[in-house]
């Protein structure tokens, strides 16, 4: 997948591009079976919410075939490779499970803040680019991201430890309540929600500030998110587990393009 100079321009301005028919049904189905079995899994890197639930799923990449070849896969690595004009590596691999009812709370912050302030990660020439599992709806705990706001740089952020299971650099309601303002000027809109099918993809860059509220409803919102960083830019700290903030700086080789589709067929064969 290649942006075109108009979405390079959108993504520019606004801070995040939307990609409603990225992978397709079948695609879908094999992720979805596979997130299943790795949320029920009991390992270090499937952190639970404090009622229990799963949250997320660190690293699953390392763990499980399926979905190392998403970790690589050419529609998300492509087009990142092609904003910061050079190979990338894998930061994070995260699956967000905000399951039915009991997921929670992600504060507001910006990405970068973090890996900033905990990796060293020198320039926001990092970014996430995501894959719905589930379709995300307006009531189903979508991801809050105000436009523009990562042209400011990285905010003051406090080290919220108590709200949620994840401790999080997360940014006050007077600077939320600016931001939202200052995208609302000429007629933009303070917050938007991309929702759409399963199969979409969003990508977002390092800086932009971004929520979302918990999950109320008996529809899951599974996200998987890579977080892919300019090999250039490696982070320089290693605070966190390697699982969490990987230490690994290899260029990544892209999958095939029916990478997914192929691994599904060789496993209907097998089970004939
Ligand atoms: C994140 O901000 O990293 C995740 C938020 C979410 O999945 O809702
Ligand atoms: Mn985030």
């Amino acid at each position: 997948m290649k942006l075109n100079q108009d979405q390079l321009a959108a993504f520019d301005e606004q801070g995040y591009a939307f990609f409603p028919d990225c992978f397709s049904a079948d695609e879908i189905a094999l992720l979805r079976e596979e997130a299943g079995r790795v949320l029920k899994l009991d390992r270090p890197e499937i952190w639970r919410e404090k009622n229990g639930a799963p949250r997320t799923a660190f690293a699953a990449h390392s763990f499980n075939d399926v979905f190392a070849l998403l970790a690589r896969h050419p529609r998300l690595v492509e087009p990142l490779r092609q904003l910061f004009a050079e190979d990338v590596y894998l930061h994070q691999f995260k699956l967000n499970a905000k399951s039915a009812f009991e997921g929670d709370v992600w504060q507001w912050h910006q990405d970068y803040g973090t890996w900033a302030r905990d990796d060293g990660m020198p320039d926001a020439r990092a970014a996430n680019i995501a894959v719905f599992l589930d379709e995300v709806m307006p009531v189903n705990g979508p991801l809050l991201l105000i436009p523009k706001s990562h042209k400011q740089g990285v905010f003051a952020a406090g080290r919220d430890t108590l709200t949620t299971s994840y401790p999080l650099w997360t940014l006050d309601n007077d600077t939320v309540t600016r931001l939202a303002r200052e995208a609302e000027g000429d007629g933009g809109v303070g917050i938007v929600a991309p929702t759409g099918k399963p199969g979409a993809v969003l990508m977002f860059h390092g800086n932009l500030v971004h929520a979302s509220p918990p999950n109320i409803t008996p529809y899951p919102r599974k996200i998987v998110y890579l977080t892919l960083c300019a090999v250039s830019n490696h982070i320089t700290k290693f605070t966190r587990p390697e699982w969490i903030a990987h230490r690994d700086f290899t260029p990544i080789i892209p999958a095939a393009d029916d990478a997914l589709l192929d691994y599904a067929r060789g496993r209907r064969v097998a089970a004939e």
